[in-house]
């Protein structure tokens, strides 16, 4: 069974995809990492972003095991993201290990912009989980507080602002979601909440 989970920044979607891989004992790909960690070695090798030879280079040499570093999950890498993003040999490199990882045995959970319209087209559940730009903003906020990133409110909902606008008007596979999406809106809803609908969501369309 494949589930993908798509929708924009900050949306809880990668919080959502790993509660549903634990409840149905699946892998999980947050692809999202892998567009931080091209812009991450991009810039640390002291290339543009906009250098499409360089950023085919480090998508190629990208390995799904060194997903973890903290430096991964700041702005600067997000906003370095949505900017490789675009850059439609990259999007074309990293297809292969989104496909690889979501074909394993028993299935998968996928979570990014694209899974439902281009990664995962036959997916066997789908769901685009959106939420207000400043339900949003005051979530990531959170998560910085947290681990102490000096971020600002209104930097957050700017930052969202410019990449959904980017993610969504790229060329190249844009963020939207699939015409057999289920759409869950968790602006008013907590975590719990929002993973009992997506589960619910996921029930009918697999006929459990
Ligand atoms: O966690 P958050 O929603 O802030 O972002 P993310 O899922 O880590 O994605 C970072 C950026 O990578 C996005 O803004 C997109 O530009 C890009 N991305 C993409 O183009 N396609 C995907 N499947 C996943 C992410």
């Amino acid at each position: 069974m494949i589930i993908a989970i798509d929708g924009p920044a900050a949306s809880g979607k990668g919080t959502l995809a790993k509660r549903i891989a634990d409840l149905w004992g699946l892998p999980c790909l947050d692809t999202g990492l892998l567009y931080r960690a091209v812009a991450r070695d991009v810039l640390a090798r002291g290339f543009q972003l906009e250098d499409t030879w360089a950023a085919l280079a480090m998508a190629r040499s990208i390995d799904l095991k060194e997903l973890c570093d903290p430096e991964l999950r700041t702005p600067k890498a997000g906003d370095g993201a949505s900017i490789v993003a675009r850059i439609q040999q990259v999007r074309a490199a990293l297809l292969a290990y989104q496909r690889d990882f979501a074909a394993q045995p028993g299935g998968s959970v996928l979570d990014g912009r694209d899974i439902g319209t281009v990664v995962c087209p036959t997916a066997d559940a789908k769901i685009y989980v959106t939420a207000r730009p400043e339900v949003r903003a005051q979530r990531r906020y959170n998560e910085y507080l947290a681990r102490s990133e000096p971020v600002t409110y209104e930097a957050i909902l700017a930052d969202i602002q410019k990449r959904d606008e980017r993610d969504a008007s790229r060329e190249s596979a844009p963020m939207r979601p699939a015409a057999d999406a289920d759409l869950l809106d968790t602006s008013d809803l907590d975590i719990e909440a929002a993973f009992d609908a997506a589960v619910g969501l996921i029930k009918r369309k697999i006929g459990q």
